[in-house]
């Protein structure tokens, strides 16, 4: 089986659509773990009533990056993960677990790389005027939302367009995007035999 980790630290809104997909049947793999580095966050609970196991932690209470991340590594080889998927994970991934998972970690971005990278990116885009944004998935690398494309679709923004509208299409485009996307790269790489 394909065991993955989703890292989440929002309300798991792309958790969910992952999770639904695998129920529905058009995603191949198993969530064997949720990673979490806010205590307080909404997904923890979704994970808990789904039970997902989770490796919730707090960064303050660690030396440094490297020493929480080590231990991510550790909850992930005892878990058999082979794929991390980031969902909301508001963090930069170090050098120790891009050591172990580089080439299988993904994220999504609420935007059209390389544009508005980093936080906030749908109030960028609101900000910025822009006519068209969407959404992308990519391999994570050392950088911030720099790693290799996978996937993007555009969304048109429109003059009536609220930023809360933006942020429900956004939305929308994701949960289908996210996990179509997590199957092709599954699928493609066992093809691979890598
Ligand atoms: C998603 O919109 C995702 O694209 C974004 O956080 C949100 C998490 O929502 N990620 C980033 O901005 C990464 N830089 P969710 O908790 O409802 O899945």
């Amino acid at each position: 089986n394909n065991k993955i980790a989703i890292f989440a630290s929002g309300t798991g809104s792309n958790y969910d659509a992952i999770i639904a997909a695998i129920q529905a049947g058009e995603l191949d793999c198993e969530v064997a773990l949720l990673v979490s580095d806010k205590p307080a966050a909404k997904v923890i609970e979704k994970a808990k009533q789904n039970q997902t196991p989770t490796f919730v932690f707090d960064p303050r209470q660690y030396p440094d990056k490297a020493a929480f991340e080590q231990e991510i590594v550790e909850q992930l080889q005892v878990n058999n993960i082979e794929w991390i998927v980031l969902a909301g994970y508001m963090r930069l991934v170090g050098p120790t677990l891009l050591h172990e998972y580089e080439g299988r970690i993904l994220n999504i971005h609420p935007s059209l790389l390389p544009a508005f990278p980093g936080l906030d990116a749908i109030g960028q885009a609101a900000r910025a005027g822009v006519k068209i944004t969407g959404v992308t998935i990519h391999y994570v690398d050392e950088g911030m939302d720099t790693g290799t494309i996978i996937a993007q679709e555009a969304l048109p923004v429109t003059n009536e367009m609220t930023e809360v509208d933006l942020q429900k299409q956004i939305q929308r485009i994701e949960h289908k995007l996210y996990p179509q996307t997590i199957q092709q790269v599954i699928l493609h790489t066992n093809r691979k035999g890598n």
